[in-house]
């Protein structure tokens, strides 16, 4: 179904596989249109209650876009790959059900921009980040001008823009760009076992926070009218009388997502 990607669900988990690994996972053409396609078939599946998003091999997560593609675009081109990505890295943020990547080797250019549009990171102790860009005389194109900001604050994220320096994953960790560092052995596990607490907690509680959090950056949003709204709808739920039930009943709660 997807000729770019390796999947495999188990207990409630997807995961998701960049599988170009003699090209360092490369986001070309068509890894674009797997992953376009999967975080769609992800929201209809039943099966699926989260994602982790990672990379084939030992040595990268994702090394960028694939820049054998940039040859010989126009502007307009140029625009329309960036356009393009950053509706699918857009689409990744605004999942409803929480996408995280983790990283097991480099995060570079769009790899990185790819693993900051999920809604955390956990990275193994080999992986290193970056936008080097400015390296090729190119800017990143995918929203990494904007959610490394968001991430890190202006001045680091400038510095790592200009300069094109990579970061290692403490540091990256210091900055807040990832949650956790693990070894490499343990980096799946350990990102399965944050997603395991988190299928637990109501579905659309969940959604609601991924919402919510996200019109912080939405310009055309008030962040704290969508929390009031995402607040308001809740108390219209099935799980939220069956949490505050169980919460009084001393018992766990059996959230069923509506
Ligand atoms: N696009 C296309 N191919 C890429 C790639 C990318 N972004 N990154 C790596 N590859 C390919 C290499 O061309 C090489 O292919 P080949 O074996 O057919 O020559 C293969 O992946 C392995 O990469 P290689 O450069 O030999 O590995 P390395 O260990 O020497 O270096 C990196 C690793 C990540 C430092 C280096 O590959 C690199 O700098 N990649 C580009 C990073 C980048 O600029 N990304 C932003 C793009 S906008």
């Amino acid at each position: 179904m997807y000729t770019t990607l390796l999947v495999q669900t188990e207990n409630g988990i997807c995961t998701v596989t960049i599988n170009r690994p003699e090209k360092l996972n490369a986001l070309n053409k068509a890894v674009f249109d797997d992953l376009d396609t999967i975080v769609d078939d992800i929201q209809h599946n039943p099966d699926i209650k989260s994602v982790i998003i990672t990379g084939a091999g030992t040595k990268a997560f994702v090394a960028g876009a694939d820049i054998t593609e940039f040859n010989g675009f126009t502007k307009e081109q140029a625009k329309a790959l960036a356009k393009r990505g950053q509706d699918i890295f857009f689409k990744i943020e605004t999942s409803s059900k929480p996408i995280v990547a983790a990283v097991n080797g480099f995060a570079l250019g769009g790899g990185c921009e790819l693993a900051m549009a999920c809604h955390f990171r956990v990275a193994s102790d080999n992986a290193k980040f970056g936008q080097p860009e400015v390296n090729l005389g190119l800017i990143p194109g995918y929203g990494g001008t904007q959610r490394l900001v968001q991430l890190v604050g202006k001045g680091k994220a400038l510095e790592l823009l200009i300069s094109a320096q990579m970061i290692d994953a403490h540091e990256a960790k210091q900055y807040g760009l990832v949650n956790y560092v693990t070894t490499p052995e343990s980096l799946l596990q350990r990102t399965k076992e944050i997603l395991t607490i988190i299928n637990s907690k109501a579905p659309l509680a969940v959604a609601a926070c991924i919402k919510a959090a996200n019109a912080v950056f939405d310009e055309t949003k008030d962040g704290y009218h969508a929390e009031i709204e995402e607040f308001g709808n809740a108390f219209a739920t099935e799980d939220m009388k069956e949490g505050t039930a169980a919460f009084l009943e001393k018992r766990k709660a059996d959230f069923k997502g509506k």
